[in-house]
């Protein structure tokens, strides 16, 4: 029997114990003793995103699957949870890539919550400016700091392995370094405002059909050198605070239960030292998905902490597996800005953000063609402005990369608000045709359909409009010249088709015919806007207008930024980071990749057949390395428009080519000097040629690029790149190595990956050779070969 003064003692203890355990606070330096403290539910609800209202993953709506969380921050796509009594606070994780995404309202507030939308991912690569992608990632952190968010699911950096990929306006481009090198920028830019990033999605996400389920087989050298290669370049050269694990299947295990892609690859052999993310999935195989060293399940479902606790009693799970993704949880969370306490305003400066926006979205424009110096404008007054878009311009894609932002500036205004007197019989004409569509979807909604998801209805009603010929003959009379916009929309949960949309459809074929024919029978030109995402098919009608402007989808500021191209206030020099193809079926990938059949699954259909279905169940990478250039350029196979090719007001020389070995590879320079009349950028791009004897590779492949301040005529600069042997080595699968073979390469700089101006030595004296693990290997698919 216990005494009165024993009692009186354990109790003393007990609530010492208590005090102690209440004031062991999460601090940068306790991070192991927090560890220690934590119960086993503790560690489980850590990993455990906080889960958003309703189901996810193969039951969700779409609310779910893009994030819609009410919590802290309205509309930001999770969190993770709070543990108070340690001192463990909630954060937020928003998307996306082209800018904040939370809701604009809030109920019974009169604040707005509006963001900048910022020119899609494409358009930035496409500036082949890193000092200007990490400018516009310092204002996108500014807004994710100021909104209250610590975690921008950003940047998407998938390689464009088909132009049919539903969501390539996110990604870069179909090459990994232009992919690698502007993720870092924008990560470098955002991390700069003290908030993190996540990479996404890590890796081969090639579709959006069926993109939670499908097997991606991707072979072990085209993995290594194109499909993980920019995820490899982002975390060595910015130190990204997250990256997020795809939804897909790799090579038959889910990437977000694959150890040896997520410790093997990214931790052990990159040195990343952030969390991994999955992205927004349902419940899968949790214990699978810690042992491979995926930290957070994302949103979060209370089943998956249930399974963690489960799995660790009944030692299914190592506690110390658990450890690990605990530990870099909290070592993540000291971090953030609502660890820090950071007292946020909810007022980022959106007008200053607007001007970035504005001038970024001009230098990722990409001059197609100038037939006769049509641009910059001159003597021109009364315009015509044909094409939905035009009236309707599309700043960024649909799905989680949207932002909710207050307004867009169509071409219309923006050609208003530079001068112009946009016609107005025919303004009328489309607005009325707008309006008339926009009604016609509105009949469609649901009562109630939020506001914001206008956005995905009106897309599918903004289809051309036929204009009739005597209207085009009496603007031809009217006006000086004439605008076609050609808009594509596409985003997240769904691939493009060929017909209508890769290719132009006959309504569009027609109004171009029409417009070129009327237009020049009176001498008067014609120029196209591409307002897109991504590709389109070129070939077959870019002979008729006198112009082309790839304007991209360039963010809310979009027809301000097109009317400073269109006007010569800004010179485009804009490159592109993909290739142009003569047609669909000139890609490798086409002949592996879903089709328009499976498109009509339509978004989040998780339909699936009896029999595994090539394309929708798994989807081989037969090309292997043949992607974009490197096939077109090393098999000799014409294209519309080159890789890297982009024209200018201006024209430059390159001049003194030179490489000079150094003690990690070579360091090449080339003197860039405008010879133009006009002031401008020019980005060179640095390809390298390896020496016979080694493995075999494509006849070229970029190392690096720079770009030129803004050079006055006659103005030069000296460009210096810096290359390592390591980056010009291959991947050989038998050995499982990186290798680069001894002997001369050629290194040449160029205005495209067509257009080679000048180029010097760099003898590699001895082979090389890195060993890494061999791991990742296409056999572990029952897909594989197949
Ligand atoms: C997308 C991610 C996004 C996440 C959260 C997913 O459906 O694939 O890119 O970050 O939703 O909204």
């Amino acid at each position: 029997m216990k005494t009165k003064s024993t009692l009186l003692t354990t109790a003393i203890l007990l609530a010492a114990g208590a005090m102690q355990a209440q004031s062991l606070q999460l601090n940068a330096d306790n991070v192991e003793e927090i560890l220690k403290a934590m119960t086993l539910e503790e560690k489980a609800t850590l990993c455990v995103g906080k889960s958003s209202q309703g189901a996810v993953g193969a039951n969700a709506n779409a609310d779910d699957m893009i994030g819609m969380h009410a919590d802290l921050v309205p509309g930001a796509a999770g969190m993770t949870q709070a543990i108070p009594r340690l001192g463990i606070p909630a954060t937020v994780m928003t998307d996306g890539p082209a800018g904040v995404r939370i809701n604009p309202t809030r109920p019974n507030i009169s604040e707005t919550f509006y963001a900048t939308g910022f020119p899609v991912g494409t358009a930035l690569a496409c500036t082949w400016n890193q000092e200007l992608v990490e400018e516009v990632g310092k204002s996108i952190g500014n807004e994710v700091l100021e909104y209250g968010c610590d975690i921008l699911l950003a940047p998407g950096m998938n390689i464009h392995r088909s132009p049919l990929c539903g969501r390539n306006f996110e990604y870069y481009s179909e090459d990994p370094v232009v992919t690698g090198k502007t993720a870092a920028a924008y990560v470098r830019g955002i991390q700069s405002q003290g908030v993190g990033t996540s990479i996404k999605h890590f890796a081969g996400n090639s579709q959006e059909n069926n993109r939670t389920e499908v097997d991606e087989i991707i072979d072990q050298r085209a993995l290594r050198e194109i499909y993980l290669k920019g995820f490899e370049i982002a975390v060595k050269e910015s130190d990204p605070w997250t990256v997020m694990s795809s939804y897909n299947r790799l090579n038959g295990i889910w990437t977000q239960a694959d150890r040896e892609l997520l410790t093997t690859i990214l931790r052990d052999e990159w040195g990343f030292r952030g969390i991994v993310v999955t992205d927004w999935t349902g419940q899968r195989n949790t214990a699978d998905q810690i042992h491979a060293g995926n930290d957070l399940m994302a949103p979060g479902m209370v089943e998956q902490t249930q399974e963690i606790i489960d799995k660790v009693k009944s030692g299914e799970l190592k506690i110390e597996d658990v450890d690990a993704c605990v530990r870099r949880i909290l070592q993540h969370i000291v971090r953030c800005p609502r660890f820090r306490g950071y007292n946020f305003s909810n007022k980022p400066d959106l007008k200053a953000h607007a001007a970035v926006t504005r001038q970024s979205a001009t230098e990722g424009m990409v001059l197609l063609k100038n037939n006769n110096g049509t641009l910059p404008l001159k003597d021109v007054k009364k315009v015509s402005v044909f094409g939905v878009t035009s009236y309707n311009f599309i700043a960024g894609g649909t799905g989680s990369g949207d932002v909710n932002k207050a307004y867009t500036v169509s071409l219309m205004e923006g050609l208003n608000n530079a001068g112009f007197e946009v016609n107005k019989d025919l303004a009328n004409i489309y607005t009325n045709y707008i309006a008339f569509q926009h009604a016609k979807a509105d009949a469609t909604a649901p009562a109630g359909f939020p506001e914001m998801f206008k956005s995905y209805l009106y897309a599918r009603y903004n289809v051309e409009t036929p204009i009739e010929r005597a209207v085009i003959d009496n603007q031809a009379n009217a006006s000086d010249i004439a605008f076609i916009t050609i808009g594509r929309q596409a985003g997240e949960g769904q691939d493009r088709k060929e017909a209508d949309d890769f290719n132009m459809t006959e309504i569009e074929r027609q109004l171009l015919q029409d417009v070129c024919d009327a237009f020049h029978k009176v001498g008067k030109r014609v120029v196209v806007i591409l307002n897109m995402g991504n590709v389109m098919e070129t070939a077959s009608w870019k002979g008729m207008p006198d112009a082309i402007l790839l304007a991209w989808q360039p963010g809310q500021e979009g027809g301000n930024s097109v009317a400073d191209v269109l006007t010569g206030k800004a010179n485009p020099s804009g490159k592109l980071t993909m290739t142009w193809p003569v047609s669909l079926m000139d890609i490798p990938s086409t002949k592996n990749f879903p089709g328009a059949e499976s498109s009509s699954s339509g978004m989040m259909s998780f339909f699936r057949g009896n029999a595994p279905k090539k394309f929708w169940d798994y989807t081989p990478h037969a090309e292997g390395i043949n992607v974009g250039y490197r096939y077109f350029n090393t098999y000799g196979v014409e294209v519309s428009y080159p890789f890297g090719y982009g024209l200018s007001y201006t024209t430059f020389a390159y001049s003194r080519p030179v490489v000079k070995a150094t003690k990690e590879g070579f360091e090449a320079s080339i003197t860039v000097t405008n010879i133009g009349a006009v002031e401008g950028k020019e980005a060179v791009e640095l390809y390298v040629a390896a020496p016979a004897g080694g493995l075999q590779k494509p006849a070229q492949e970029l190392k690096a690029y720079a770009k030129t301040r803004s050079l006055m005529p006659g103005e030069s600069q000296t460009l210096t790149m810096k290359v390592s042997t390591y980056e010009l080595a291959s991947f050989n699968e038998a050995e499982s190595q990186w290798e680069a073979a001894a002997g001369q390469y050629i290194v040449k700089f160029g205005a495209s990956v067509e257009d080679i101006r000048a180029s010097a030595i760099y003898k590699l004296a001895k082979p090389y050779f890195l060993k890494v693990n061999d791991v990742l290997k296409p056999s572990r698919s029952q897909f594989a070969g197949k």
